[in-house]
């Protein structure tokens, strides 16, 4: 695992935006996973930015995203396809035909997230998977104690869960206590894994998640078993790491790291 320490949220964003944009151009048929929330808007806008003024090509780019809330259609503004149609698939020139997301409506759960593992699997995996992280250590929505072997499932929400995605419903109560996501074996089964964790609300468990042990009870501690994970924090998020002094040491010096500084 490799941690970046940026000075601002904004340089975060950016060079988590670059990492996928330099996916992109490197493999144009790459395949991405993505997520959600509040954190990756600005990524979008970035990448949305980028396909703009630098013309940065999604025509061949295939994407698969963790997670859906079980009970709602892709037409409710609350689903995750609603979400990321609005917020990059039509910002960019991607074939909507090759954005994937599990299906919140289908009526065999199981099925359900078979059907989505084999979409990726038959897909040739993902190239590049970005994670967020819940205020309960989840990625995807792998909630303390999931298997760190887990596969695409459906997964009952913690109230953390609830209390952090709850205040984007209108009323708060019409979210869902369920949701397919990825599971944690699905996540790291990606060749490479981009974390972005942005704010001082995330200081907690980013450490925990970095430093700690690796633990069901922290899913995004499992990426410290990842052979190719970055995670990237800004200084607000990063301020209850240890190693910091390390992490700018190996930014400022390593080459492959130089054209990002
Ligand atoms: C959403 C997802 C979640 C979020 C996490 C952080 O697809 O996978 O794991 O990344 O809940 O969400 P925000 O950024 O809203 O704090």
């Amino acid at each position: 695992m490799e941690v970046i320490i940026r000075p601002d949220t904004a340089r975060a964003v950016r060079l988590a935006a670059r990492l996928i944009a330099d996916t992109v151009k490197m493999k144009p048929a790459c395949k991405l996973g993505l997520a959600t929330g509040h954190t990756m808007e600005a990524v979008y806008a970035e990448l949305g930015r980028m396909h703009c003024e630098q013309k940065l090509d999604f025509s061949l780019v295939r994407t698969f995203n963790l997670d859906e809330y079980i009970g709602l259609a892709a037409t409710d503004p609350n689903s995750y396809r609603y979400y990321m149609d609005q917020h990059l698939f039509k910002c960019i020139n991607i074939d909507v035909r090759n954005t994937f997301l599990p299906d919140g409506m289908a009526a065999d759960e199981i099925a359900e997230g078979q059907r989505y593992e084999s979409l990726i699997r038959d897909a040739g995996g993902i190239d590049l998977q970005l994670l967020g992280i819940g205020s309960d250590g989840h990625i995807g929505f792998n909630e303390p104690i999931s298997s760190l072997a887990s596969r695409t499932r459906a997964k009952a929400l913690t109230p953390a869960t609830y209390l952090q995605n709850s205040k984007y419903f209108t009323p708060p109560e019409a979210m869902p206590k369920r949701a397919f996501t990825m599971g944690v074996g699905t996540i790291m089964d990606a060749k490479r894994i981009v974390m972005l964790i942005t704010g001082s609300a995330k200081a907690g468990i980013a450490a925990k998640a970095i430093e700690g042990p690796v633990t069901a009870m922290v899913t995004g501690s499992a990426l410290q078993l990842h052979p190719a994970a970055v995670v990237i924090l800004d200084q607000a998020a990063a301020g209850m790491l240890t190693q910091t002094d390390y992490y700018n040491w190996v930014f400022a010096n390593e080459p492959e790291w130089a054209d990002y500084r």
